[in-house]
């Protein structure tokens, strides 16, 4: 087998870039150890930046996106007996919209199948080669057992942190910082209580009150790192939520209702260097993680490929500069996105220094209180424009 590009990842960064390269006339294969469904299934991101939905908007992707996200002008802050509303749309002009990544994944998988694009779910022993040269390929072993490889001109690195393309690169560097707390992240069928997201400082821990429809919300509460999910009740879950979420506070309730799914996630940033070597290329998690608090990391993985596609249908037509380019116009984003998740997890989450937390409570009355700080947030929660 033989195409243009070979992505290794069939996640929204993979999908997407075989989109946008579909569009400039360049064919792709993608190859992903998952199943279809569990791709689509997965429960992450529920944010999506004006640039993104723009972006999405402009190649054909934004129908049902239209129809179903919900607009919100900015995001409320809190801490006890406190709560501000930051207004992204006065500040900044930009709004943020409320779809969750399994739906843009599940318009992803229909707009490829439309369009006939391959796909290869639930492949195993994927291996990289040959990306010095320009040659390179990708074997692995497909869903039916066979040995398999698919020859290229380019391959691109859409495997998230675990994957093996980042492995492939080497002479790298990387930078990491992990944090002393996990997101405990509960989807619930009921209304949200609210009508944009709260985020809430609180000295039991972080909470954050999120959703992705009109029926269904969406929770993270702060817990040690290595909680076992299980080990919650449900009653204790909607205790902890109701407490930091500023239950019975100026007449505001939080509306229980039944869990449908808990999870534990573990917070870390990570961003490794170069993100090119050779004919191999990475975008998305697969060359950085940032934590939750911002929800960045499906952004990011929206304008990694933004600027991708074309630097690759322009290598490919024998102009390389874009190409050249890619890794350090990247960073330049990622850098700034990297910042702002580290800055609004460090402002939020409960510090064992009591010190930390006098900060904390100092930073979040400036920025709900300075439009000079607070537009600062919103103009990076909002999202900076893709060739920021
Ligand atoms: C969600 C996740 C985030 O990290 C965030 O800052 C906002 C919302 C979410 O999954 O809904």
């Amino acid at each position: 087998e033989r195409t243009q590009v070979v992505i290794v990842g069939a996640g929204p960064a993979g999908m997407l870039l075989s989109h946008l390269l579909a569009a400039d006339g360049v064919d792709s294969v993608v190859v992903e150890t998952r199943s279809e469904e569990y791709v689509a299934a997965r429960i992450r991101a529920g944010i999506l930046e004006q640039s993104s939905v723009d972006l999405l908007t402009e190649v054909g992707l934004g129908d049902r996106l239209a129809l179903e996200a919900d607009r919100h002008r900015g995001i409320y802050l809190q801490w006890p007996e406190e709560r501000h509303h930051l207004d992204f749309v006065d500040l900044v002009g930009r709004a943020v919209y409320v779809y969750g990544q399994t739906e843009v994944q599940k318009d992803l998988i229909e707009a490829r199948r439309k369009a006939g694009q391959i796909v290869h779910y639930e492949i195993s022993d994927t291996a990289l080669h040959d990306i010095e040269s320009d040659r390179p390929s990708v074997t692995f072993t497909d869903a039916d057992g066979v040995a398999q490889r698919i020859r290229a001109d380019v391959i691109v690195g859409c495997d998230g942190s675990f994957g093996p393309s980042r492995a492939a690169i080497p002479a790298r560097e990387s930078w990491d910082r992990t944090y002393p707390y996990s997101w405990f992240g509960i989807l619930a069928d009921v209304a949200p209580s609210t009508d944009e997201l709260i985020y809430a400082w609180h000295p039991d821990g972080f909470a954050l009150h999120s959703m992705r429809s009109e029926s269904v919300s969406r929770f993270y509460l702060q817990v040690p790192n290595g909680t076992d999910p299980a080990s919650w009740s449900d009653d204790q879950i909607w205790d902890a939520l109701a407490a930091r979420l500023g239950h019975g506070q100026n007449g505001w309730a939080l509306n229980p209702g039944p869990i449908t799914d808990r999870s534990v996630l573990p917070m870390r940033s990570h961003v490794s260097t170069p993100m090119r070597h050779g004919r191999l290329f990475l975008a998305g998690d697969a060359a950085h993680i940032v934590p939750p608090t911002g929800a960045k990391g499906l952004n990011l993985a929206v304008a990694d490929v933004a600027l991708l596609a074309p630097a690759l249908t322009a290598l490919l037509a024998g102009d390389s500069r874009l190409a050249d380019d890619y890794s350090e116009t990247a960073l330049r984003r990622i850098w700034r996105c990297t910042h702002f998740s580290w800055w609004m997890t460090t402002m939020l989450h409960t510090a064992e220094d009591p010190f930390d937390s006098q900060l904390q409570l100092s930073q979040l009355r400036w920025v709900t209180s300075s439009e000079h700080a607070a537009a600062g947030l919103a103009e990076n929660y909002a999202g900076l424009p893709i060739g920021f």
